[in-house]
Order: C-alpha cells, then sequence, then structure tokens
C-alpha cells in the first residue's frame, strides 16, 4: 500500500477503472474495516482517504481533539487491502482562497442539521471534491451514519454524479453499542450509559414490528439520557428511527431501518 498526500500524487496513481473510493476521517475501526472488506469484493483497486475535514466540525465541537494516529491508520488499511492511502493536509484540500460550497438543502437541514447547521455542507462539499480527485465507480458508506447516505445520494443524483453510493450495515461491538472513532471519549461509567441509545433503538423496532409507535418507545426508553433528538423519517426508501444522544461531553449517533431493505 502507497500513501499520497497531494491530488497529484493521487491522481498518478490511479488506474483508468475499476477504482472504489472509502472515504474517512480516520481513527480506522471495525466500522471502517467492513466498509473496506466490501469494497474489496467489488473493486480492482480501492482507495481510501484519511482526512479530518474541519468544514464539517462546529466551532465548539471536536475538530481539535478529534482522534489522530496515521501510522496505526496505515497499518488497519493495508490489512484490510487497501491499495492506495489518501491522507492530505488541510492546506491540500482547502488552499487559501477556497469558496465554493455544495449545500443539500432541505435534507441538509433535517435532524443532525438541526443541531449541527453546517455539518452536511461540510461533508458534501468535501465527498464531491474525493469524488472529483480519485473518480471512483463506487464509493462505500456506513449506515451507522444514514443521514450522510442520504445527503451523499441526493447530491449524487442531483449534479449527475457518475459513481454508485454503496452502504454497508452498521458495526456494532458485542455490548450493542455502534462502533465509532469517537467511543473513545467515553470513560467507563458513560460506556454503559451509552449503552441505552442501541437498547433503546432495539426497543423502538420492537415496538414498531407490533404494530406501536417507534418513538414513543425509544424515547421512553431513553429515560436519564440527554437527547438530542429521536425520530422515525423516510431516507432513501426506508423508515429509519435515528436519535442522537449526549453522554457526558459526548454526542453519539445511531439508527435502526424499521421498513425497507437493509
Ligand atoms: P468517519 O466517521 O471516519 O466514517 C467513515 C465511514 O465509516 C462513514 O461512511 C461511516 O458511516 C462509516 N462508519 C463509521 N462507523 C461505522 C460503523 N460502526 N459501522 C459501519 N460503518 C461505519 O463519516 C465520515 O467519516 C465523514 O463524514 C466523511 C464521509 C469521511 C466525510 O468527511
Amino acid at each position: 500500500m502507497k500513501t499520497v498526500r497531494t491530488i497529484m500524487e493521487v491522481r498518478a496513481e490511479l488506474p483508468s477503472e475499476g477504482v472504489g473510493l472509502v472515504p474517512t476521517m480516520g481513527a480506522l475501526h471495525a466500522g471502517h474495516i467492513a466498509l473496506f472488506e466490501a469494497a474489496r469484493c467489488e473493486c480492482a483497486f480501492l482507495v481510501a482517504s484519511v482526512f479530518v475535514n474541519p468544514a464539517q466540525f462546529g466551532p465548539d465541537e471536536d475538530y481539535e481533539r478529534y482522534p489522530r494516529d496515521q501510522k496505526a491508520d496505515a497499518k488497519v488499511a493495508e490489512a484490510a487491502g487497501v491499495d492506495l492511502l489518501f491522507a492530505p493536509s488541510t492546506d491540500e484540500m482547502y488552499p487559501a482562497g477556497f469558496d465554493t460550497w455544495v449545500e443539500v438543502e432541505n435534507l441538509g437541514r433535517a435532524l443532525e442539521g438541526q443541531f449541527r447547521p453546517r455539518h452536511f455542507t461540510g461533508v458534501a462539499t468535501i465527498c464531491l471534491k474525493l469524488f472529483n480527485i480519485i473518480r471512483p465507480e463506487r464509493a462505500y458508506f456506513g449506515q451507522k451514519d444514514a443521514q450522510q447516505v442520504a445527503v451523499v445520494k441526493q447530491m449524487v443524483r442531483d449534479l449527475d454524479l457518475a459513481l454508485e453510493i454503496r452502504v454497508v450495515p452498521t458495526v456494532r461491538d458485542p455490548d450493542g453499542l455502534a462502533v465509532s472513532s469517537r467511543n473513545v471519549y467515553l470513560s467507563a461509567d458513560e460506556r454503559r450509559r451509552a449503552l441505552t441509545l442501541p437498547r433503546a433503538l432495539a426497543a423502538g423496532e420492537a415496538a414498531h414490528r407490533s404494530g406501536q409507535d417507534p418513538v414513543e418507545a425509544a424515547r421512553t426508553s431513553m429515560n436519564g439520557l440527554d437527547v438530542d433528538y429521536v425520530e422515525a423519517v423516510r431516507l432513501d426508501g426506508q423508515l429509519v428511527l435515528e436519535a442522537a444522544v449526549r453522554v457526558g461531553g459526548t454526542r453519539l449517533i445511531d439508527n435502526v431501518v424499521l421498513e425497507g431493505e437493509r
């Protein structure tokens, strides 16, 4: 596996076809590895990007303390069969004078967007840049961030981008907590409390199956958590039960698919 840091270098390494892309912000874990494995099966040449994108963090968010470990990431990516790792600097992606943003208006303002106003503008813009730089035939995203998937698919449709978005199911730790780079922020006690989130979503799913209100059931089960939202929303042909909570200083999001292909 080769690691490159500039747009010129990455373009020089790309074959003319069969390219798959897994965009990440690093601190690679089992969730990312599931994306690499899915991509590995379907693509002749696998590119992973590692870039902690400042544009998708709000001013009071965790951009500065977001976990960064390039050496560990390179090992994980190589072991998972990544061919080329693109790890650009902030200046490479946002040079002085950068002034163009992609806004997915309505979807980007809902759910997460209510609590993170410019977040999806940052996500859509960096994804479009990565798609243009790497020109993949397929790009892989996790169901863990269901609204992100919907935003990226909306952008691909609206801007006629010639690639396929592939979605990989959420990877969970054995206790049920969705794997996330932000889980390292949790103390042992916070982690125990965080388990309320997947359990509440499972309760919502069970309620939905027996004809009851999933939101109500999940909300009741979240007693004691600091809840930003619990909502059942139609995203990209699925009915998804989405929730965001705060445990101590850590914000966690998770979802379960209530209806539609998983
Ligand atoms: P990051 O949080 O590093 O996640 C990269 C990809 O891994 C995303 O598609 C995310 O949904 C997926 N992922 C994370 N945890 C997962 C889990 N437990 N199971 C399955 N997939 C999981 O999401 C981002 O980075 C950024 O917003 C990015 C798309 C790279 C743009 O900056």
